[in-house]
């Protein structure tokens, strides 16, 4: 049966009027100090006893110490790896530890219980006791160490064999609430209490417990035991920032698009961005090509030939980048270097629909999730990070809508006092930086691009002249990092991430 050592506890104080030194009962009851504080730390709750904290200093073995108490010092082992008629140092040495034999050969010619002789390690005495392990051993055992002279316990410690420590323990007395027998406590309302109510609130001789009395058949509630350490799942940082800018946009009216497809062709990705095919960012060193499939089909012939016919010659007041356009390159499956190949295919299915409807709904759309370049990795670039990118399709809309739009946007997640700078983008005609001053970090740094869509881009879609489109992009990697305040985003994404680290970091808001 499980042992009471609550019950115990009180005889034991009973006895004896005070327990002077926990370390002692609980060597008494042959139980760790830590679990007999558990069943102290119920008494105390219960008021049944008092604690005074004590503290001692106490010498441990190190595990040097322990492997000399428990094997016998190196100079003993060594001893004793020595024949009566002497031995090589190479076939001694053969017996031992490197570090043994080291330390073991150099004490034990200084104890002169053996030399170097004729080129053999011979003996001197014919036995030798361990002092120094029986010395560990008393020590160990923590017992009866008062004849022992304090340099034997300066030198040990010199020799990082054994350490002071210091051990708080409890001296106990009775408490207010003292019984020598300790009654358990109800710590829950049970379905049994509640059911024979009656039972429960009534004494032996009939009369009914009064409300104090009934509280003192429970457990007190302890108020400061620590609760367990939940296993969850977490969101990471990124997810936290993304959900973060989600309801920013979604607030302000914006729908979301679906971004789960990471392959792309070229086509969607630049092409229908009015993005000229010789355009570095079109190259192997900038963008992922995909080997299989290597090709998309054309699912759009017409629209095709429009965007083919605006590359080459023009076309809606535009020269075009007049070269030969191919139906190959635009074809070839990429990962999408943007979100805005996400952007550019929902423009195109709005125009499908305005065709079918004759009718122009206004629209504004957002969209947060993965891009991939093919960069080289540091601390501040990844080969895949996170794009967030708003789009407005309006009529009667302009620069002055973006930048109203982009202001608000960035104002939402407490950035204020933007400042825009004229950019190049093939797909934005005026093309702006966004920079503004980020109060964290006390300085202007450049937060994204935007832009008016080009004409040479919408109107091969089938929008109709007198509607504009908008956009605005930034990365998430960088606000997440300036948020959790990480140096390098390798640490936000990729497998040098922290998982602790994550599980520990408070849930995001911008405007703390
Ligand atoms: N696609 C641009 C980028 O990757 C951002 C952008 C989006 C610019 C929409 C203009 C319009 O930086």
């Amino acid at each position: 049966m499980e042992k009471n050592y609550a019950q115990l506890i009180l005889t034991e104080l009973e006895q004896n009027g005070e327990i002077p030194d926990t370390l002692l009962l609980a060597k008494k009851f042959e139980i760790e100090h830590q679990e007999l504080v558990g069943y102290l730390n119920s008494l105390l709750l219960e008021n049944y006893i008092t604690q005074e904290v004590k503290e001692i200093q106490r010498w441990v073995l190190l595990q040097e110490g322990l492997d000399n108490a428990t094997n016998g010092t190196p100079e003993f082992r060594v001893f004793k790896g020595i024949p009566a008629e002497g031995i090589s140092k190479n076939d001694l040495e053969a017996k031992f530890d490197p570090n043994v034999f080291k330390f073991g050969l150099q004490n034990g010619m200084k104890k002169k219980w053996f030399k170097i002789k004729d080129g053999l390690i011979q003996k001197e005495v014919a036995d030798v006791v361990d002092e120094d392990a029986v010395l560990l051993k008393r020590i160990e055992s923590n017992s009866n160490l008062e004849d022992i002279k304090k340099d034997v316990f300066d030198n040990f410690k010199k020799r990082k064999i054994i350490t002071q420590e210091v051990i708080k323990y409890f001296k106990i007395n009775k408490g207010t609430e003292y019984k020598p027998i300790y009654v358990e406590l109800e710590s829950d309302l049970t379905y049994d209490m509640v059911k024979n109510y009656d039972d429960f609130v009534k004494n032996q001789d009939g009369t009914t417990k009064s409300n104090t009395e009934l509280a003192k058949k429970f457990k007190k509630y302890n108020w400061n035991s620590v609760g367990k350490d939940i296993k969850t799942g977490n969101l990471h940082p990124l997810m936290k920032v993304r959900k973060q800018f989600r309801e920013v946009l979604i607030e302000m009216g914006f729908e979301e698009m679906a971004t789960n497809q990471y392959v792309e062709s070229g086509f969607w990705n630049f092409d229908a961005l009015f993005q000229p095919q010789q355009h570095p960012a079109r190259d192997a060193h900038d963008t992922f090509f995909i080997r299989e499939p290597a090709h998309s089909k054309n699912l759009d012939p017409e629209y095709w030939e429009r965007v083919k016919k605006t590359h080459e010659v023009g076309g809606y007041g535009s020269i075009g980048y007049r070269y030969d356009w191919s139906y190959d390159e635009a074809k070839k499956n990429i990962f999408r270097t943007h979100t805005t190949a996400v952007s550019s295919k929902m423009l195109r299915q709005i125009a499908i629909e305005f065709a079918k409807d004759g009718v122009f709904k206004p629209r504004k759309f957002f969209s947060i999730d993965r891009v991939f370049r093919n960069e080289s990795l540091d601390a501040t670039h990844l080969a895949e990070f996170h794009q967030i990118e708003g789009v407005i399709a309006d009529k009667n809309v302009g620069l002055g809508e973006l930048l109203g739009v982009i202001t608000e946007f960035f104002a939402k997640i407490g950035i204020t006092g933007l400042k825009f700078k004229p950019t190049y983008n093939p797909y934005t005609e005026p093309s702006l930086e966004i920079h503004g001053f980020h109060p964290g970090l006390n300085k202007v740094i450049e937060l994204g691009n935007s832009g008016v869509f080009r004409p040479e881009m919408l109107r091969p879609m089938g929008l109709p002249e007198d509607i504009q489109v908008l956009g605005w992009g930034l990365g998430l990697e960088r606000p997440t990092m300036i948020q959790y305040k990480f140096k390098n985003i390798r640490d936000l994404l990729g497998y040098g991430v922290d998982m602790k680290l994550l599980k520990e970091n408070p849930i995001c808001c911008f405007k703390n």
